[in-house]
């Protein structure tokens, strides 16, 4: 049922994550859940404050940190080249490991240049401390820049549901080999006319319009993070992965915008 898609050579990342902003007192119990229900994917951020939970809970689990994924995330007050490497210090600490998967860059900012903070998550990389960098909220422009470091930027996530399409983004990552996650997937579910097309579907599959979103979201070859404080909730969207999602549904789906 997991299905991993290539990062780089080496490296595959499970296609459907588990996001940890917002769960609060309930994050241990989550992200616990999420990984007995069978996720291998934790998305975290410095700014979600969780990973001190995410650590917690693999632990608990007896899921080996090999089997899992762990996403995390550079703020703004971490990105300037001589903050990166303790800032990465700090959250191997708070998560109680020896690597993260996936470093990314949270989000554009003054403090954010492409030309400086990625060759420090490079020297990272260099130390073993992660295994693949990338950026998050970037558009094409600063793509454009990332690319031009010559610093491996293989993902780029970002806010995709059935409401926001980033289109145009998605179609230049994929031509520059450079892997999409979608953010806040089941958010929004999208006007009057999808959701229209979003009930025909979702009776067809007989599943909820939230996990016909996730299965729309993983046909495209994104990669859905879905967050979810509760059980039945978290076991659903991991069912997702499950419905046999035609050319056609997605068309439907992608057209319904
Ligand atoms: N890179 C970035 O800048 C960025 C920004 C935002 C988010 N993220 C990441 O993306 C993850 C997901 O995004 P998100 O948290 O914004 O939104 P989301 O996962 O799209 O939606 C979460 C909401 O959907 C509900 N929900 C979950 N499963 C459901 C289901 N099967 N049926 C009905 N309702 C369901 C949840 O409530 P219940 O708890 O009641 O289930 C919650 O209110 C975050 O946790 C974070 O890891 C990244």
């Amino acid at each position: 049922m997991l299905k991993t898609i290539p990062l780089t050579a080496d490296i595959q990342i499970p296609q459907l994550g588990f996001g940890t902003s917002q769960l609060k007192e309930a994050a241990h119990a989550s992200i616990l859940h999420a990984l007995h229900t069978g996720y291998r994917h934790i998305d975290t951020a410095d700014m979600y404050g969780t990973h001190g939970a995410v650590g917690a809970a693999l632990r608990e689990s007896g899921v080996p940190r090999n089997e899992v994924f762990i996403t995390t995330k550079l703020w703004s007050h971490s990105v300037a080249a001589d903050k990166v490497a303790p800032a990465v210090d700090r959250f191997l600490d708070e998560l109680q490991m020896d690597y993260i998967d996936l470093l990314l860059i949270h989000w554009p900012s003054e403090e954010a240049q492409p030309e400086e903070t990625l060759p420090a998550m490079q020297a990272v990389l260099d130390a073993g401390k992660a295994r693949a960098l990338g950026v998050s909220n970037y558009g094409i422009d600063l793509l454009e820049r990332a690319i031009a470091t010559s610093v491996p930027v293989v993902n780029n996530q970002i806010k995709h549901n059935l409401e926001e399409r980033p289109d145009e983004v998605v179609a230049f990552c994929k031509a520059n080999g450079i892997t999409v996650t979608a953010y806040s997937p089941i958010k929004a579910l999208g006007n009057a006319a999808t959701q229209k097309v979003v009930q025909t579907l979702s009776e067809k599959h007989a599943c909820s319009p939230q996990q016909l979103a996730l299965a729309w979201l993983l046909a495209k070859g994104l990669i859905p993070i879905p967050r979810s404080t509760k059980p039945e909730n978290i076991e659903a969207n991991f069912r997702a992965q499950g419905i046999a999602f035609s050319a056609e549904d997605v068309a439907a789906l992608d057209a319904a915008a």
